[in-house]
């Protein structure tokens, strides 16, 4: 386990933290037990075909337990692990038997949930429209039109993820480049927590188009792993403003919906392995089929729609307020809540 050790400052070549920002110092890292390997006997290295080159390369590539492999496909194996499709196929399949994966009892699910937490928004009808507040292990879509707060939100998270442990770690995939540390400074003032420490547990990383967006998310296991980074949630904002962008007309949907779906689910798989709170924003656009009501629906259709685990509409309300719609949850009954933005975090009305 000697390559598993932290190296701290070894920074992922993709620029996960943007030169010459103050966010790029060091954070420190304290090497969390992990938890998935105390529950499972067997490691990587008694899966066939992993010696110890290929054992390597897959924790270089971010497999760090069985896991993650078991979830894999034989040509993610061929690329990250440099094994024959066949040996790459034969490894999934040793790994999934070890872990009897499938189905769960009831009860050993809701043991599971035990482990979620939830986020605070600040607000407390926000909280309570959210059963508590984000939920880790999940994905959030906030959609909603120009100026509606989902950047807000982003920002809110990463400082309020911070509340309960110092050492919880946000990731910020900005991809408009609206990331703005001064804001974080003071949300985190308003938390009552200490800016400078807060604006170090978040790593934030500019995606300069879909593909890098894409790429950016699928190292974000990487720093969980090899960094030990306490990652409590991931934001990225926007999820789907680059893909609008680079897929225009009808000609290319197809492909741009494939690719938003791969990225969809690297993003579900860091909720549900790393036990994380994923939140994208996403953009409306006018829906000409819609006579009645309100005439604006979520870009990305049907594929970011169904891979939310939590749906939420933003819109502008009376007075400077914000309205919250929850229009999917799980086990959650539809709303709405008003809440303010404010300099210090979100405030009931
Ligand atoms: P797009 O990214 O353009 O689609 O919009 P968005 O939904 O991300 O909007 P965003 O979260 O950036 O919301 C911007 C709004 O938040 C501003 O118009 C302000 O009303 C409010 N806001 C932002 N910062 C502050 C602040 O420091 N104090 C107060 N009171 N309001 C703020
Ligand atoms: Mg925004």
């Amino acid at each position: 386990m000697t390559t598993e050790s932290a190296k701290k400052g070894d920074s992922v070549d993709t620029g996960v933290m943007i030169p010459g920002s103050i966010l790029d110092e060091e954070v420190s890292v304290t090497k969390m037990p992990k938890e998935e390997s105390k529950e499972k006997e067997i490691e990587i290295y008694d899966l066939p075909g992993v010696g110890a080159a290929t054992a390597e390369k897959l924790k270089e590539a971010g497999y760090d337990n069985v896991m993650s492999i078991a979830v894999a496909s034989p040509g993610k194996m061929v690329d990250d692990a440099g094994v024959s499709e066949a040996v790459g196929r034969k490894m999934i399949q040793a790994a999934r038997d070890s872990l009897k994966m499938g189905f769960l009892s009831g009860i050993e699910v809701l043991e599971r949930r035990a482990k979620v937490l939830k986020i605070s928004t600040g607000s407390k009808a926000f909280n309570e429209l959210l059963g508590g507040g984000f939920e880790t292990g999940s994905i959030v879509e906030c959609f909603g039109e120009f100026g509606s707060g989902k950047t807000q939100i982003g920002h809110l998270l990463a400082v309020n993820c911070q509340k309960d442990d110092p050492d919880s770690v946000a990731i910020y995939i900005d991809t408009e480049n609206t990331f703005r540390p001064e804001r974080i400074k003071q949300l985190a003032e308003g938390a009552g927590l200490d800016p400078d420490k807060v604006l170090k547990n978040i790593k934030v990383a500019k995606a300069y188009n879909s593909d890098h967006q894409m790429l950016l998310a699928e190292k974000v296991p990487e720093l969980i792993t090899r960094e030990g980074l306490k990652v409590k949630v991931v934001i990225v904002d926007s999820l789907t403003a680059h893909f609008r962008a680079e897929f225009i007309g009808r000609g290319t949907l197809a492909e741009r919906q494939q690719k938003i779906n791969r990225h969809m689910h690297t993003l579900l798989r860091i909720a549900d392995l790393h036990n994380t709170c994923v939140f994208v924003s996403n953009q409306v656009q006018a829906d000409p089929a819609q006579f009645f009501g309100d005439p604006t629906k979520a870009v990305g259709g049907h594929i970011v729609a169904h891979a939310s685990t939590f749906r939420i509409y933003l819109r502008k309300g009376k007075k400077g307020s914000r309205v919250a719609k929850l229009i999917d949850a799980p086990n959650l009954p539809d709303g709405e809540c008003n809440f303010m933005v404010e300099t210090e975090g979100l405030r009931d009305l």
